[in-house]
């Protein structure tokens, strides 16, 4: 897969690309990633990309012509364009797995006060990663790409993101390590046990109990099978004592 970020602020990118794992992804080849200064798309002497608002305000806004160059010199028919807004959609791990299935991965990253409203029309979405503003769409690119990139093939072991939080709906459930006693605090027996039908088991429940007592407006959107009804009975009368 391809990641191209088009940034006023390339280098705010180095440690991303050059560390842990996704260092190690696009040293593997499971992904490329570039970086493109939106600045040198800039056609006046002073390489300016922004401008004042049109009818007054505060702040300067990022020009469309400049953008739309950059755009067209960097993409083909196959790529898909996301803008890095607050007011785009929700950013969640469905949207994450959706985008870990394309080819070429655009993400337009604004600053200043935003964009001219006449970029919109080229891009193919508008993603925000939540309800707050950032000064600049580069955190918000990284973390989707991050996001991306630990989906795509031979990037982790594919168990570690089939259990993920959200893969499959629910949170994920507790992960110990040694030493098995901490500070008063014990690894569950069953996880010792070496039963892996218990251990299984203890996961699902947990997993569910987290999601119940967390997050359970996932759970509502989450189909039951029986077992899981069963247990998610049983926390309910646990949780209650
Ligand atoms: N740019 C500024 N704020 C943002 C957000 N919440 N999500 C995506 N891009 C942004």
């Amino acid at each position: 897969m391809k990641i191209k970020i088009l940034t006023l602020f390339p280098d705010m990118f180095t440690g991303f690309i050059d560390e842990s794992i996704i260092k190690r992804a696009i040293e593997k080849g499971v992904v490329e990633v570039s970086l493109i200064d939106i600045r040198q798309y800039s056609q006046d002497k002073h390489k300016h990309v922004d401008d004042t608002p049109c009818g007054g305000g505060a702040g300067m806004v990022m020009a469309v012509d400049v953008v739309d160059r950059c755009i067209k010199a960097n993409t083909n028919e196959h790529s898909h364009i996301v803008m890095m807004t607050p007011q785009g959609e929700t950013y969640n791990q469905k949207k994450a797995l959706e985008l870990s299935k394309l080819d070429e991965l655009v993400l337009l990253c604004g600053h200043y006060e935003g964009f001219d409203e006449r970029i919109r029309s080229y891009v193919d979405e508008e993603v925000s990663i939540g309800d707050f503003v950032l000064t600049g769409g580069e955190i918000a690119a990284m973390v989707i790409s991050d996001s991306v990139i630990r989906l795509l093939d031979h990037a982790i072991r594919k168990e570690s993101h089939m259990e993920d939080s959200f893969s499959i709906g629910l949170l994920e459930y507790p992960q110990y390590t040694r030493p098995i006693e901490y500070d008063g605090m014990r690894v569950p027996d069953v996880l010792l046990s070496g039963n892996h039908k218990n251990i299984e088991t203890f996961r699902k429940k947990e997993s569910l109990r987290r999601t119940y007592k967390k997050r359970p407006d996932l759970l509502n959107k989450y189909k039951l099978n029986k077992e899981e009804e069963k247990l998610l009975k049983e926390i309910i009368e646990e949780e209650k004592v």
